[in-house]
């Protein structure tokens, strides 16, 4: 399925599980932003409909959290830690070669929906400084030669477009 088309069955499904719950809103939009990859602008007033909630209140939460997108993002998204363990030990040149393999800015997702590109404050596990994480899995004591091999690990040959 195209990635900017919205599921509305399985976007109804998850609406319909969360409706009238009274602290219903982020489990489910944490809900829809798992199974959907993202939190389509259109939802916004069935979900407010569904826990009697203004479209707004909606929006505010949405644009609030950092874990919830409004736009879909790719298969693989990618997170470099750009905090202060990570930056002594050179995140900054980890970063550098992401972008660069990737050819992506930070915020970035490919075309073909595989891969985004977002840098983060922490990600709490700086004793493995430099670190990333691919969607939930940690990779940590980044170099070069790991980044590549972790890159193509997921898909992404060196020298892709
Ligand atoms: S500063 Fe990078 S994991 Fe904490």
């Amino acid at each position: 399925m195209n990635p900017l088309e919205i599921d509305w069955n399985r976007l109804n499904a998850i609406i319909a599980k969360h409706r009238g719950e009274k602290w219903g809103l982020i489990p489910l939009l944490q809900d829809i932003q798992e199974t959907i990859g993202f939190i389509p602008p259109e939802s916004m007033e069935p979900i407010a409909h569904a826990l009697n909630l203004h479209p707004s209140q909606v929006q505010g939460v949405v644009t609030f959290y950092a874990g919830f997108s409004l736009k879909p993002k790719g298969k693989w998204v990618l997170r470099a830690c750009r905090g202060t363990a990570c930056h002594v030990k050179g995140s900054r040149g980890i970063l550098r070669l992401m972008k660069k393999e990737l050819g992506l800015e930070e915020g970035e997702t490919s075309p073909d929906y595989q891969f985004t590109l977002e840098t983060v404050a922490c990600l709490g596990a700086c004793f493995l400084a430099p670190t990333m994480m691919v969607n939930r899995d940690y990779f940590g004591k980044l170099n070069p030669t790991k980044v590549t091999s972790i890159l193509a690990q997921y898909g992404k040959e060196k020298g892709d477009e």
